[in-house]
């Protein structure tokens, strides 16, 4: 979800009003992630980067982030939408966000429609080396790591490979998101900053996506 920044300058506003105004933009794209039936919608919210950025931005992002499940999880939960995280449970993270966020998992855990995940303090980096610091601490034996035992430590081993990573603002990189996952995920890459991005925006995605001709390495 990227470009809230550039959104609020370009209009005279500040910074935080750009991430303000994404609220909007995140639950049109949910609303159309269950009317096109997704089954899993994964949105970046907050990077282990994210972290350099000035502290009133940070403090003003963790906010938000615990607001947005205020506002939104018990609509999401009458509407059989299952919300889970993907990322560290740091120091960093305060705790009430961390509250909030395993209420909202808990509240939801049994619904059956739309997963939606949110990656909070999450680096795809950060992500394979928890996955390692996992692996080493099971005391497996080297020769029986495979790509396999790799997958189920990763914070959501259940979640599929995503078909398709939607960019926003223009920015042509992964920016560490889901480094293992995307390997063979599609990448369409658009220029509308996030707080202008609907659900008719995720249905043009989706719709590239499908003119794409995936062959997965082999012929
Ligand atoms: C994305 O918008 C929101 C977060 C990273 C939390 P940005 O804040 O990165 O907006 P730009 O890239 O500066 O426009
Ligand atoms: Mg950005």
């Amino acid at each position: 979800m990227d470009g809230n920044g550039r959104w609020a300058t370009r209009r005279g506003l500040k910074r935080t009003d750009g991430h303000a105004a994404g609220e909007e933009a995140l639950f049109d794209a949910v609303d159309g992630a269950i009317e096109l039936g997704l089954e899993w919608f994964t949105v970046y919210a907050f990077s282990t980067e994210n972290w350099r950025r000035p502290p009133d931005e940070v403090r003003y992002l963790m906010g938000f982030n615990k607001g947005i499940l205020e506002r939104h999880a018990e609509d999401l939960n009458e509407r059989n939408v299952r919300i889970r995280f993907i990322g560290r449970r740091d120091w960093r993270v305060p705790r009430a966000v961390l509250k909030r966020m395993d209420w909202a998992t808990e509240l939801t855990r049994r619904n059956t429609g739309l997963t939606f995940t949110i990656a909070f303090n999450y680096g795809g980096r950060a992500e394979l080396v928890d996955a390692v610091r996992s692996i080493v601490a099971s005391g497996v034996d080297p020769g029986k790591v495979n790509e396999k035992l790799i997958r189920a430590h990763l914070y959501d081993p259940q979640m599929p490979d995503p078909e398709l990573m939607v960019r926003t603002s223009g920015e042509s990189r992964t920016s560490n998101y889901l480094l293992w996952q995307l390997a063979y995920s599609e990448l369409v890459f658009t220029d509308v900053l996030w707080p202008d991005f609907r659900r008719q925006h995720l249905a043009d995605a989706i719709r590239e996506y499908q003119a794409r001709e995936r062959r997965f390495g082999a012929l």
